[in-house]
This record gives structure tokens, sequence and C-alpha cells, in this order.
């Protein structure tokens, strides 16, 4: 099937919340276990771009005492749960929760030892705007861990893989996951726009519906 965008920024406050509370334990453990084993040198200064309610960003704080995360999202009601997420944590001193856009973060270029991404790609109407700020925030040779939802061949598809994965989630969760899997990329296009902007990650499919692109900036 063709893509079908979805709202790029999750502005509703009852829809940030269901996002927040749901439990995507095993994904996000999983994407903080391959940033930990990927060998690129220790991680002080990391930025997250998408953070969302920054349950992700917690983990890896929790995991990496020594790590400075900037985490960056375009809703208010999303900042505004990361916030509250951060504080419950304790990391709120290793943790910077900033309200932002991309294109146009006010951050410095080059600033960062990894940029990471998790579940935003699928939002963006053009996904050329993510590699871009990939390649002016991370440093040379920083490290590169963006994960997606893949784009099912159809709507049937999609379908069954939330009644598989979701069967008794709450109804705004479920229909989110819908769209967002309707909205993602297929492996193919994610290749297609990194030869583009001339990044040389490598994509590896994780599960039946995740992709997983990571490396290191030249
Ligand atoms: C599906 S959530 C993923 C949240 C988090 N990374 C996680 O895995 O739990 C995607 C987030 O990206 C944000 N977003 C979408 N487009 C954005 C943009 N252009 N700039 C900044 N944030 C954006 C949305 O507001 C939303 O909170």
């Amino acid at each position: 099937m063709h893509r079908i965008l979805e709202p790029e920024i999750m502005a509703d406050a009852e829809q940030s919340l269901a996002y927040a509370n749901a439990d995507f334990s095993i994904s996000n453990q999983s994407f903080v276990d391959h940033v930990l084993t990927y060998d690129t040198g220790p991680l002080r200064h990391v930025i997250d771009i998408g953070c969302g309610p920054c349950n992700v960003m917690v983990r890896l704080a929790d995991a990496c005492p020594d790590i400075h995360i900037t985490a960056i999202d375009g809703s208010a009601a999303m900042i505004d749960l990361a916030g509250k997420t951060v504080r419950a944590s304790g990391h709120e001193s290793r943790i910077a929760v900033i309200q932002g856009y991309i294109p146009g973060l006010a951050l410095p270029e080059h600033g960062f030892d990894a940029v990471l991404s998790k579940d935003l790609l699928h939002h963006l109407p053009d996904p050329m705007v993510l590699w871009s700020e990939i390649q002016r925030l991370g440093r040379t040779g920083a490290a590169v861990h963006v994960m997606d939802l893949i784009r099912p061949d159809t709507p049937q598809d999609a379908y069954d893989i939330v009644a598989k994965v979701a069967p008794d989630a709450h109804t705004i969760l479920r229909q989110d996951f819908y769209n967002s899997l309707c909205a993602a990329f297929t492996i193919d296009e994610v290749n297609a726009q990194l030869q583009q902007v001339g990044l040389p990650l490598q994509i590896r499919q994780t599960s039946d519906r995740h992709m997983l692109i990571s490396g290191t900036l030249p």
C-alpha cells in the first residue's frame, strides 16, 4: 500500500497520555540495549529527537551514570509528560527536556556523541528532515540509532499486526498504532533516503514491524 500520513505532532493531551501509559517496555528496552552494545566509545552528550514521554531516555539514563541527554519533542503535551517522567526518575540533572521541532532546532552543530530517535520517522511528512538534522547535530564519528516501524504490504496486514500486538489496548492507542503502521516507510524507501543524503548507515529488520538504522557519522 502507499504511505498514508498521520498527524505529525502528537499534540492531543489524551492521545499523548494514552501513549505515555502504554506498555512499550520490550521495544523500548531493546532499543536501549542496542545503543549500549553498539561499540562507538563513551556516550556523554546524546540527543533524542521526538522523545515523547521520555520513557526510553529514562531507561538509558538508568543504565549510563555519566550520560547527559537532550530530549526534544514538538508536542507541548508530550513535553509536559516527559518532564514528569524525568522528575519521577530523579534524572533531571542529566536529562534536559526541551520543546523543539525539526527542522530548525536551536542547538549547536556537531555537538553530540550520539543522535537517537525512536518511532519518530514515520511521523514526518518529509523524512529527509530527520537525516539532515542527524548530520547537523552529530559530531564526526557520532553514533546514530533510529528505530521505526515498517509499513506492511496492505491495510489488512496493518490491522492484523494491531490485533496481534495490542488486542486489549486502549482504543486511541490501537487507532494510533494502525495509523503509524500505515504512515511508516519500507526498508527499501529508507535505503533510498540514506543514499540520497549520503549517510552510510545499516538497516536491520528486528521484528515483523520494526527496523533499526544504525552506524556512525562520517
Ligand atoms: C510515536 S512518538 C515516539 C516517542 C518516543 N520516541 C518513544 O519511542 O516512546 C513520536 C513523537 O515525535 C514527535 N514529533 C513528530 N514530528 C516531530 C518534529 N518534526 N519535531 C519534533 N518532534 C516531532 C511527536 O510529537 C511524538 O511525540
